[in-house]
């Protein structure tokens, strides 16, 4: 068992779903750590995708809003209808309502990626309207800033992406996302792993240290950390671990 890390999107023409394959080799890089791709339910009828010439849709499984709450982090990936996250990706997060209620999504670290059509398109405002959802739930935002170092001062060639995370243009549909955006995504998905893992691991010495429990020597290994827990701690001290860790 690892700190499990869900990457959940909608893509109609393939881009935003090409960052997730790139964010989610990112994050299979960091040791201790299980990442799970998925994207959302689509809300059209084939005649209308038809219509939009939209391909058939690959076969990444389709989560269930209550899968959210397995996660220990979440990458939320989504392509930008007029300036905001398209309807599918909006619908599945209605959807949450329960999670919502419970605040089960309450202090796990979430990261966001897009796709425009054009440069001015939405990049920022889809990034920074979809904040809105993840502080509903309670959930950390963690935005890549400029961590991605002299990639994110590209002058000479069309970049997407942001301080916010992740990004590509479509233009009309065919241009693919670059080696420098895929770089990009790659950076979020390793930099995002890294923060989920040292956060749980925090998360969990924190629980130990204030229930008077030995902390085992090994907290920096999240895998042996979450077993252990799971092995030894009785009922009632995992409710308190649940309420540690949204509180
Ligand atoms: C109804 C609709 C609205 C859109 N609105 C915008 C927009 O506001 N800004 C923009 O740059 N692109 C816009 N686009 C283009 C999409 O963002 C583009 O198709 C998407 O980024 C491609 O990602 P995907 O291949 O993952 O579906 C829109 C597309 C549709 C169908």
């Amino acid at each position: 068992m690892a700190a499990k890390i869900y990457i959940v999107y909608y893509s109609m023409y393939g881009h935003v779903e090409k960052l997730a394959e790139e964010i989610k080799k990112g994050a299979s890089s960091v040791e201790g750590v299980e990442v799970k791709v998925w994207q959302v339910p689509e809300t059209l009828s084939d005649e209308i995708l038809g219509k939009m010439s939209a391909p058939p849709k690959s076969d990444v499984p389709v989560i269930e809003a209550s899968d959210l709450a397995e996660a220990d982090g979440i990458l939320f990936g989504f392509p930008t209808r007029f300036g905001m996250m398209s309807a599918q990706f909006k619908a599945f997060l209605d959807a949450t309502g329960g999670l919502w209620r419970t605040q089960q999504l309450a202090g796990k670290p979430a990261g966001i990626f897009y796709s425009t059509g054009s440069q001015g398109g939405g990049q920022e405002t889809t990034a920074l309207t979809a904040i809105t959802q993840l502080v509903h739930h309670g959930m950390i935002f963690v935005p890549i800033g400029y961590t991605f170092g002299a990639g994110m001062f590209e002058m000479e060639n069309v970049k997407g992406g942001s301080p916010y995370g992740s990004g590509t243009f479509a233009g009309d549909g065919s241009r693919q996302p670059t080696q420098l955006e895929l770089e990009q995504a790659f950076h979020q998905g390793k930099y995002f792993a890294g923060i989920a893992k040292n956060f749980l691991t925090f998360v969990f010495s924190l629980f130990f240290k204030s229930n008077s429990l030995r902390v085992p020597k090994s907290l920096d290994s999240t895998w042996e950390c979450k077993s252990l827990l799971r092995n030894t701690v009785d009922t009632k001290i995992r409710c308190s671990i649940h309420k540690t860790v949204n509180s």
